[in-house]
């Protein structure tokens, strides 16, 4: 199965113009493969400016959005705002949104739901806490935040699932190739049987958490399972 290799990066609550404006001015000249899809997530009150000021190959996206279009809903913003911004993805779930500022699992699939209704790509995270991993509940969690995104979501082609375990998020642990495939290749199973086997198929897999120049290249490329169109060998299996 092809799938275009997708790299996020998630620039959470850091940066000014004059930083962001030089990680743009990085990215603008970057040598990007042309079969991959580079999106970058800013933050809410920089989503304009660097949407204006990144080159349209790469995509932006928001780090949160709420379920409805507008209201009285102070310090939310909607899809519709984002997508006004010319944005084209959002990230939901993140566990810093889950953790810190305690969403639920239902409300973050009714904001997936809402966002993919608004024409917004979804980088949908989910990932375990260390005391889940410990306890042998990996596959548990991750599957109920799984389902409650199903509960809500029917077509499934503009999600990206990003599975970013919160004991590896900004610890330095990063996990290993070996237990991000692993559960990837369960969750891909679990999405086969429960959701459909096209979306099992066809859904993009991530990994977050720890991830550095050194360890990425052995995180996305240690087993090569994919092939371009017109036999060119490409390196996607492991985070897939
Ligand atoms: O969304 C990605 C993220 O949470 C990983 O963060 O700081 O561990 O690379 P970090």
């Amino acid at each position: 199965m092809y799938r275009i290799f997708f790299v996020g990066l998630n620039w959470k609550m850091n940066g000014d113009k004059k930083s962001l404006g030089d990680l743009i001015t990085t990215l603008n000249k970057a040598n990007l493969h042309e079969e991959t899809d580079v999106v970058c997530a800013a933050p809410a009150v920089y989503l304009d400016f660097v949407r204006s000021n990144l080159r349209a190959r790469i995509g932006v996206a928001a780090q949160n959005c709420y379920k409805v279009a507008k209201g009285a809903f102070t310090g939310e913003i909607s899809p519709a705002m984002i997508k006004d911004c010319d944005v084209e993805w959002v990230i939901l779930g993140h566990s810093e949104r889950r953790h810190v500022f305690g969403e639920s699992d239902e409300l973050i699939g009714q904001k997936v739901a809402h966002a993919l209704e608004s024409d917004l790509g979804v980088i949908a995270c989910i990932g375990e806490k260390l005391e889940e991993r410990e306890a042998g509940t990996t596959e548990e969690v991750v599957y109920a935040q799984t389902q409650a995104i199903a509960d809500n979501v029917k077509d499934w082609r503009n999600v990206v699932l990003a599975y970013e375990p919160v004991w590896a998020i900004g610890t330095g642990k990063t996990a290993s190739p070996e237990q991000v495939q692993e559960v990837h290749e369960k969750l891909r199973e679990w999405i086969r049987a429960n959701v459909s086997e096209a979306v099992g198929d066809n859904i993009r897999i991530i990994y977050g958490g720890s991830v550095t120049g050194a360890n990425c290249k052995e995180l996305a490329f240690r087993t090569r399972r994919g092939r371009l169109p017109g036999g060119r060998s490409l390196p996607q299996a492991r985070v897939c």
